[in-house]
């Protein structure tokens, strides 16, 4: 736990991308995937992970389990409703976990009271002081959210705080639920959050702002101005609707700018492009281009006058440097001739530690894209070990072996699709569609006799160039819930083959995973 008088002129980074993140609609991650993120989040320096929502499925109370029991530094948070089902959950998830935190919170604004909760304000004050006093039972870091703080009655909200701290809240955290704040308004609201609040001393304001407006980090910003010391956000900014704070805007704003923010945060920046490729891939989820700080074009100049000031001086035009947030290594290229301990460095550097059983796959994977693709950067190698990932995290479900497709413009699209199944045997069809692509996942739904539905189909280039890696992302839709899949290859129907069949396996995996769950289906999200 970080100390409240460690917090003067430092702000503690919540991570909330395995919770709220997960809750963007069509994420839905495996248990192996919530780990790797849990990792590099932890080599990112974040302070607090919040690893999920352990009574929500049995999948998430297992990816909490796990990565409480595996990461290494950072303080494991899990969310709970304000009852003491979901809080005995937390406490049993938690168990033995020397940084745990259980981050109970509950509705607080009349409008929620009225519809959701149909219960009156006393009803509701009672039920925080008890969650928290519960949850204290189970850990010393304890964190209480009254969910849409933004709009809720001051005076309540006041009155609120100042119990659940009473009954053991050592963090207390402001939602900006709706996104419906700005930054003057929120600013304020924090600001009377200290001064009216009588024992706010005794524990950390926390801010988690949602982007309905565009404004999550703005407002995040307007309360760090106003005292407050923890931040909840999601890298790239994932989040439920239209996301969460981005944690790479705010950390990069206090970082750049000292001299106002007068904060510093623990986060080693220059992992801030790594973690978000790699959240990226997993999500399935494109960043922007333009998006600020982990966009490809963030640093890129390409006006003539930007170009001839920032020759002559980078600061003409540049407010930090590609450098400081682990932009550098696109410059550096792998080829065909590059060895294995080259390639074994270069992915040490992008946070993929390879162990020994593990390289000679990856350098085999390898060795097939340099045979296609003549010069290799970062961006091709976190593609690669996307793949790899999906393939390993996959090995008991559906792989592609071959596809072989005839199309054209003057001839019926056909595919031939052979795949290995769970069962050991490999099994293959032929089937004619509107185009390759549907007749590849034509073939692949006849070889594994499930009825999904394709959603959303994209195609990327992972980088320039005609050789580029095709990265295709795919979601289907099966009883209402969503699925991604993603797949890399230089031919691009192979990667949607890949990206189809990834998909099904996710299907497959995370319904396992929650198989037995109790809860609604959905899984239950806040
Ligand atoms: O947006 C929100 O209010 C939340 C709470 C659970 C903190 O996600
Ligand atoms: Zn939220």
């Amino acid at each position: 736990m970080v100390n409240k008088s460690e917090t003067e002129d430092r702000v503690i980074i919540f991570d909330t991308t395995l919770r709220d993140g997960e809750q963007s609609a069509g994420a839905g991650l495996t248990v192996e995937e919530k780990l790797r993120i849990a990792h590099q989040l932890a080599r990112l320096g974040v302070d607090v992970i919040e690893a999920g929502f352990a009574a929500s499925s049995p999948g998430d109370f297992e990816a909490v389990r796990r990565i409480a029991q595996e990461v290494k530094g950072p303080t494991i948070c899990t969310l709970s409703r304000a009852v003491a089902s979901d809080i005995d959950a937390a406490g049993k998830a938690l168990e033995g976990v020397k940084n745990a935190r259980i981050h109970t919170f509950i509705s607080a604004s009349d409008i929620h009271l009225m519809h959701q909760m149909r219960k009156d304000r006393e009803a509701i004050m009672d039920m925080a002081v008890e969650a928290v006093k519960r949850a204290k039972s189970y850990v010393d870091d304890v964190e209480f959210s009254p969910m849409d703080a933004s709009r809720t009655d001051p005076v309540y909200l006041y009155a609120m705080l100042e119990a659940v701290i009473k009954a053991g809240a050592t963090t207390v955290n402001i939602p900006d639920t709706v996104g419906y704040s700005n930054p003057e308004e929120f600013g304020a609201l924090i600001k009377g959050i200290f001064e009216n609040v009588p024992n706010i001393k005794d524990a950390v304001v926390s801010v988690h702002c949602h982007n309905d407006l565009g404004m999550a980090g703005a407002n995040s910003l307007a309360a760090v101005e106003n005292g407050a010391r923890q931040v909840e956000g999601c890298i790239n900014g994932l989040g439920e609707r239209a996301g969460n704070a981005a944690l790479e805007e705010v950390i990069m704003s206090v970082e750049t700018r000292p001299d106002h923010y007068k904060v510093k945060t623990g986060i080693d920046t220059k992992e801030i492009g790594n973690t978000s490729r790699m959240i990226s891939n997993i999500f399935g989820f494109p960043v922007q281009y333009n998006k600020a700080i982990v966009g490809r074009n963030a640093f890129r100049h390409s006006s003539g006058i930007h170009q001839d000031g920032f020759l002559k001086d980078r600061t003409t035009f540049e407010i930090m440097e590609p450098d400081t947030v682990g932009w550098r290594g696109e410059s550096l290229v792998l080829t065909k001739l590059s060895g294995r301990a080259g390639l074994r460095a270069r992915l040490s550097e992008l946070g993929y530690r390879l162990k020994d059983d593990e390289i000679a796959n990856v350098f085999a994977a390898f060795k097939d894209l340099a045979d296609n693709k003549a010069e290799i950067d970062d961006r091709d190698l976190h593609a690669l070990m996307s793949e790899q990932h999906r393939v390993a995290d996959t090995a008991r479900t559906y792989q592609v072996e071959t596809v072989h497709v005839v199309c054209g413009n003057d001839t019926s699209p056909e595919a031939t699709v052979t795949l290995h199944c769970p069962d050991g045997e490999k099994r293959s069809t032929n089937q004619h569609g509107t185009g390759p692509v549907d007749a590849v996942c034509k073939a692949i739904d006849s070889i594994i006799h499930m009825d999904v539905e394709l959603t959303e189909f994209s195609v990327n280039a992972v980088t320039e160039g005609i050789d580029a890696l095709g990265d295709v992302t795919i979601r289907i839709e099966k009883d209402g819930n969503v699925y991604s899949g993603r797949g890399a290859d230089t031919d691009i129907v192979v990667a949607s083959a890949k990206a189809y069949v990834n998909a099904i396996n996710r299907l497959l995996m995370i319904g396992a995973q929650d198989a037995g769950s109790e809860s609604t289906t959905p899984k239950e999200t806040v």
